[in-house]
């Protein structure tokens, strides 16, 4: 017994001497990392505590990852380092259950089973809230397959958690209020493993972000393939878009910084823009992918918008909140790609000006359109042209950093910083920030200057050494 197992027995905690241990390791976006509280939510009622070493557990669930061949790759490398521990496992005679979630789980289902005989369970995030029943079918050896798919499971999923399983999350926490999408972007695999748009409707998302604060949360971000997709019935009795929603969440009590991801630039609206404008609690920080700069490409690509339109909207968006942080994503060498196409994408990189952003080479999805068509890009240009756009964006990254030098702003801290005695927070444009600052400010704002800038930190110094509470204007929903 190791010895936090013996301090739970005696403690009378997590179910003493019974307690099984279960380890996710999350690939993959957010979402997944939202999933992954789920998945350990689900299974607490039946004895399982999550533990951070894999070697402790009974149960190994990988939350995979299927959006580009690498990281779908990523999971058999696992599963094959899984093999040797389960048959070391069996010599020694004790179990060890492994299951596969997530998009490759939904994505290959009973495949993965054949490939990998050390997997017991495969199961798509529709069914995370099953997951007791399903473990139980998997302990009598039987092999699990669930990737079904309908509309009903998804709204059960995304049910709101007990106010017992959403248990002390740290300052900071996902809230997905969004799942899927109806975008068909020719090149991504979400539509076919997320599935169909769905919206959570509103109560379930206020009662979650309540539960979130009364367990210590602070700074919420909203989560959705799609996330400013999101609309529903108000609580007014009018539809509501993702920024009626901000406008409500933003009177949620203890609740002091708000943040949304991954949002479409076919999906910002007026009210969405006037959020930023009026919510002091509202990070001023947008990710906005567009992932090329070509008309040519954004139409093969079935973006269904110009960069004019792109460059139209950041204007307007620039115009309602000046200070606002723009990040993307971008994909370079999608099919029939030209050197003129992605002099577009250096050029819009160039005019935008963005705070971060990621990008990738072109991955052809098996199943999606771009994966069959004429004129794939080859790899040695994808890798000059990755290697270029990164250089720019690189510099548009330290530059941003760099220009917060002197500047005061507040930061939320989070959790103990580097060295004896700093706290560790984040700036409103979410660069980790270091400051010298005593530990009762874990879980507040307090306001700093920044006298230093890192690669990718910020340092800085407490300028009256007191939490400040956020102040957030104007917090009626307008008309
Ligand atoms: N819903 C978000 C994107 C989710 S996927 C949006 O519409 O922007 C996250 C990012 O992965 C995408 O923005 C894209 O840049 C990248 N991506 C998706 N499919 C890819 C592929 N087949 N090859 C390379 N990058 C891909
Ligand atoms: Fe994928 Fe496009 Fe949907 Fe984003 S909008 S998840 S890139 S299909
Ligand atoms: Fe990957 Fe699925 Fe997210 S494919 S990026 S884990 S939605």
């Amino acid at each position: 017994m190791t010895d936090d197992r013996q301090a739970a027995k005696e403690t009378g905690q997590g179910g003493g001497a019974n307690t099984r241990r279960v380890y996710v390791k999350t690939y993959g976006c957010q979402m997944n990392v939202y999933d992954s509280d789920r998945m350990s939510d689900a299974l607490a009622p039946e004895g399982y505590a999550l533990t951070e070493a894999p070697e402790e557990a009974d149960l190994i669930i990988l939350n995979t990852c299927h959006i580009r061949e690498k990281a779908a790759e990523k999971v058999y490398s696992e599963l094959g380092r899984l093999r040797v521990m389960k048959k070391q496992r069996e010599s020694e005679g004790r179990a060890l259950m492994v299951g596969v979630a997530g998009c490759v789980a939904q994505a290959e289902g009973e495949e993965i089973a054949r490939r990998a005989p050390v997997v017991d369970m495969v199961f798509g995030p529709q069914s995370y809230h099953r997951l007791p029943e399903l473990v139980r079918r998997a302990s009598t050896g039987a092999k699990v397959v669930e990737t079904e798919f309908d509309v009903e499971e998804k709204f059960a999923h995304l049910a709101t958690p007990s106010r017992k399983a959403v248990r002390a999350r740290g300052v900071t926490a996902f809230l997905t209020v969004q799942e899927g999408c109806d975008k068909f972007c020719t090149f991504c695999v979400v539509p076919y493993t997320r599935g169909a748009e769905v919206s959570r409707p509103v109560s379930q998302i206020v009662a979650e972000a309540e539960r979130l604060a009364e367990a210590g949360v602070r700074e919420v971000t909203l989560l959705g393939q799609n996330v400013n997709a999101w609309h529903g019935a108000g609580e007014d009795g009018r539809e509501w878009g993702l920024g009626e929603l901000l406008f409500r969440l933003a009177r949620a009590d203890g609740i002091e910084r708000l943040r949304y991801t991954t949002s479409h630039p076919r999906d910002m609206d007026d009210a969405l823009i006037a959020a930023h404008r009026d919510l002091d609690m509202l990070m001023p920080y947008l990710h906005l992918p567009v992932q090329t700069g070509s008309d040519r490409i954004l139409k093969a690509m079935n973006r269904r918008h110009t960069r004019d339109d792109y460059f139209r909207l950041i204007d307007r968006i620039r115009a309602a909140r000046a200070d606002i942080a723009m990040s993307g994503d971008f994909i370079v060498g999608f099919p029939g790609e030209t050197d003129a196409d992605f002099a577009d994408t250096m050029d819009l990189v160039e005019r935008v000006g963005y705070a971060s952003a990621f990008s990738f080479k072109y991955s052809p999805r098996p199943g999606t359109p771009g994966a069959t068509m004429d004129a794939q890009v080859e790899e040695a240009v994808k890798s000059e042209r990755l290697a270029a756009l990164q250089d720019l964006l690189q510099r548009q990254q330290r530059a941003f950093n760099a220009s917060l030098t002197g500047r005061t702003f507040d930061v939320l801290f989070e959790k103990p910083g580097r060295h004896e005695g700093q706290l560790a927070g984040r700036s409103p444009w979410l660069q980790p920030v270091q400051v010298d600052a005593p530990e009762n400010l874990i879980g507040k704002l307090a306001t700093v200057e920044i006298v230093d800038v890192g690669t990718n930190s910020l340092f800085g110094r407490l300028i009256n050494g007191q939490d400040r509470k956020g102040s957030n204007v104007n917090v009626a929903i307008p008309a």
